[in-house]
């Protein structure tokens, strides 16, 4: 078989989620690729630290460097999150002729396309999969499956966390700082959570769905937002009492004119509309396009495995294809600033 050797960088619930699933389904990962995909080397902050997944101390480094820049590296993985030093790890990986995969929607949706560019340049694939839903593969169907189409609109629950505190409020009238330990624990916010919480990280997704499915420059300055931080368990149950529950939605959509008017906010939803039944860290995302109609998604929206899983079809798909998509250079809308 073909050995693929992979640079993970970032060994936190991500990164021990790749290494647990690699592991776990290395059998049907080389039945569907013919590749035996091994992890070599893995950059941490601290090696000394205790972890749920045991790599031997050889294995880890404290310089990513040396990971990136090493010939005999086929693919990098980046799951550390953040700006530097993920931004200069993968340029620098992309510039030692190595494919790249990362969680970091924050990256993708600030860096506006040029890490891609910069790929695309060099023969290579950056690919995201993982930054947006999870384990939903919203990132690949709205890149690729939508030809047809002129999509119209981009509606949905784009973060686990959020959408973990607001039910624990309402079902079990947990306060919002309980929930919001609880959601950590199990890995599902960010290193810093005010991310999470404040919305920054609806909007960095939905950004990076704007800009696939609209040919929209990604950009996150020009989406209104709201976090969850000032609802209360009354505003829950108020909106209970008049037949509707609260989600944090994000929602992106053209006007007549071209324009693409994109939001995140808190909205009181009906018990009869779709995402009032999306729980805990479900995400979910409706398409709205001229020729299909409506589509919509649902599944695990954070935590380490469905995480794992669209980094692992990230991959896989490196493997089938490793030339590059032509990018298209034209936008074909432009972006204003919704205020609800
Ligand atoms: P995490 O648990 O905080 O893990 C981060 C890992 O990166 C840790 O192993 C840490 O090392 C390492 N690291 C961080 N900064 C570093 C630096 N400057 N130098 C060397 N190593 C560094 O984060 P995570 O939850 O796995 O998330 C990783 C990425 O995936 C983020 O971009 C996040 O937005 C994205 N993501 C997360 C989820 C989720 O459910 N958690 C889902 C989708 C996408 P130590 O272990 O030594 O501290
Ligand atoms: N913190 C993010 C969330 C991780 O809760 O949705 C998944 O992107």
């Amino acid at each position: 078989p073909r050995v693929v050797r992979i640079g993970l960088l970032g060994l936190g619930t991500v990164g021990a989620g790749v290494v647990k699933s690699l592991k776990t389904n290395h059998q049907p990962i080389f039945e569907k690729t013919g590749c035996d995909v091994q992890v070599v080397r893995t950059l941490v902050r601290d090696p000394d630290k205790e972890r749920v997944v045991r790599l031997d101390r050889e294995a880890l480094t404290t310089d990513g460097l040396e990971i990136v820049r090493d010939p005999s590296i086929d693919i990098v993985i980046e799951v550390i999150g953040g700006i530097e030093p993920a931004r200069t790890l993968i340029r620098e990986a992309l510039r030692h002729g190595k494919h790249v995969i990362s969680a970091n929607k924050e990256l993708i949706a600030k860096d506006e396309g040029a890490l891609i560019a910069y790929a695309e340049k060099h023969g290579l694939r950056l690919m995201y999969e993982a930054s947006v839903g999870g384990g939903i593969p919203i990132v690949r169907m709205v890149e690729t499956y939508l030809t047809a189409n002129r999509v119209y609109a981009i509606r949905g629950i784009l973060n686990g966390t959020c959408n973990y505190i607001l039910t624990r409020m309402e079902e079990d009238g947990q306060s919002f700082a309980e929930a919001l330990r609880d959601a950590q624990s199990l890995g599902y916010a960010e290193a810093d959570p005010e991310s999470d919480v404040e919305g920054f990280d609806t909007a960095y997704k939905l950004s990076i769905l704007a800009n696939l499915a609209f040919s929209v420059p990604s950009s996150v300055a020009a989406i209104d937002r709201f976090g969850i931080t000032k609802l209360q368990s009354d505003d829950l149950s108020l909106a209970a009492r008049v037949g509707c529950t609260i989600k944090l939605i994000g929602e992106a959509r053209v006007l007549e004119d071209g324009t693409v008017l994109q939001s995140v906010t808190p909205r009181m939803i009906p018990r009869a509309d779709s995402l009032a039944s999306v729980r805990d860290v479900f995400n979910a995302v409706t398409i709205t396009a001229d020729v299909v109609g409506e589509l919509s998604f649902m599944g695990r929206g954070a935590g380490e495995l469905p995480t794992a899983s669209a980094i692992i079809e990230d991959l896989t798909e490196i493997l089938r294809s490793p030339v590059p998509r032509v990018r298209r250079d034209q936008y074909r809308h432009t972006v204003s600033v919704s205020k609800s």
